[in-house]
């Protein structure tokens, strides 16, 4: 997380305490229950190594021009992203955290299968597949400097770090299934209470200079139906480990699974996989309980695609 975004974060919660009438309900004090699970906050057996130790040479320019790809994704690789996000807000702290799907814990898993695709994928075409989903965009070609940057970075990072021996913290954090079936009504209270504050009533984050201080979680600036987050065990397992922002583990499991219900019970940017008919994909790449893809909500069937 940059300077200025702190800057800005601490700014909007003194702006809240202002006004305690209205915006009070969305900060830490008022947070209810205990959490039923707890996600362990590090892995105690991986350290990435400081920035700092960013080598200087031509390859350390890859590696730094990797890791600027990544927390400015839509100024340093701006032809393939297609909405307002960046590769670092959904891999926190560029990367480099446990439980956030970090890139330290991902390099050495691959190449790997992939039951999404049924085929063994390599790393770059596994970045290739958050440009096309998560990031709403195109899929850099294979040797394309910005995956090769990417690359260069997640190797760095994972130096020391054993292949194919998936680490503690590598992915999000898998919860157990939540005592009752996940809730739009709960879910919205629990987004007014806890995640309005910074991601907006409205769920489409802010902007401050063209640049994305607080992401948006649907419409047409999102991710993708086609993403991993639209899946409501990685969503719930996300927020559980890294949301509120800032307060980690402190949802219980049932608000986690329930304002991840919320979040993924609204448009987004159609899956780039559809195929016409809204059923008919829902068949072939969303045929489970965790995805709300072609199911109805409140009266209307999701999978339109918002533009
Ligand atoms: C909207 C959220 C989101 C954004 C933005 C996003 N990703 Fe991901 N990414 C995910 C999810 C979800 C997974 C799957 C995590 C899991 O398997 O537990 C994932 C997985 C990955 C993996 C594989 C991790 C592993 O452990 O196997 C890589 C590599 C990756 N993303 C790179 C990127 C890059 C590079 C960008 C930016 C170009 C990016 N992601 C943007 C959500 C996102
Ligand atoms: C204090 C501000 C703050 C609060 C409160 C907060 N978030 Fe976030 N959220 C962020 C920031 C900042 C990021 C991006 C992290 C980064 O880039 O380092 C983020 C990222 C996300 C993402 C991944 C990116 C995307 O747009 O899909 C999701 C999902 C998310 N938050 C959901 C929630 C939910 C659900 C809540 C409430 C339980 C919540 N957040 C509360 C600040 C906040």
């Amino acid at each position: 997380m940059t300077r200025w975004r702190w800057i800005w974060l601490a700014a909007s919660l003194a702006l809240a305490a202002c006004h305690p009438a209205e915006q009070q309900a969305a900060l830490p004090a008022s947070h209810a229950p205990a959490a039923a699970s707890s996600v362990p906050k590090t892995a105690s057996r991986f350290e990435p190594p400081p920035d700092a130790s960013m080598p200087k040479d031509d390859f350390g320019k890859q590696v730094l021009l990797g890791r600027q790809i990544f927390t400015d994704t839509g100024h340093y690789a701006k032809s393939y992203v297609g909405n307002a996000l960046n590769c670092e807000n959904c891999h926190l702290d560029a990367g480099r955290l446990a439980h956030s799907a970090p890139m330290w814990g991902a390099y050495p898993m691959y190449p790997a299968y992939r039951s999404k695709n049924h085929h063994v994928n390599t790393f770059a075409e596994r970045l290739q597949g958050c440009f096309r989903y998560s990031m709403n965009g195109k899929a850099p070609p294979l040797g394309d400097d910005v995956l090769v940057a990417l690359e260069a970075y997640a190797y760095w990072m994972s130096k020391g770090e054993p292949i194919g021996v998936a680490p503690p913290g590598h992915g999000y954090a898998k919860l157990p299934r939540p005592a009752q079936a996940p809730d739009y009504a709960r879910g919205e209270a629990v987004f007014k209470r806890d995640c309005a504050l910074c991601h907006g009533d409205n769920g489409q984050g802010q902007r401050v200079a063209d640049r994305t201080v607080f992401p948006p979680l649907w419409g047409a600036q999102s991710f993708n139906w086609g993403a991993g987050m639209e899946r409501l065990d990685n969503a719930a397992g996300f927020i559980k480990a890294n949301m509120p922002f800032g307060r980690g583990n402190t949802l219980s499991d049932q608000d986690a699974w329930d304002v991840a219900y919320f979040m993924n019970a609204h448009e987004r940017p159609q899956d780039p996989r559809f195929d016409g008919s809204v059923m008919k994909t829902r068949k072939a790449y969303h045929d489970t309980p965790d995805s709300l893809y072609g199911t109805t909500v409140n009266g209307s069937v999701l999978g339109q695609g918002a533009e």
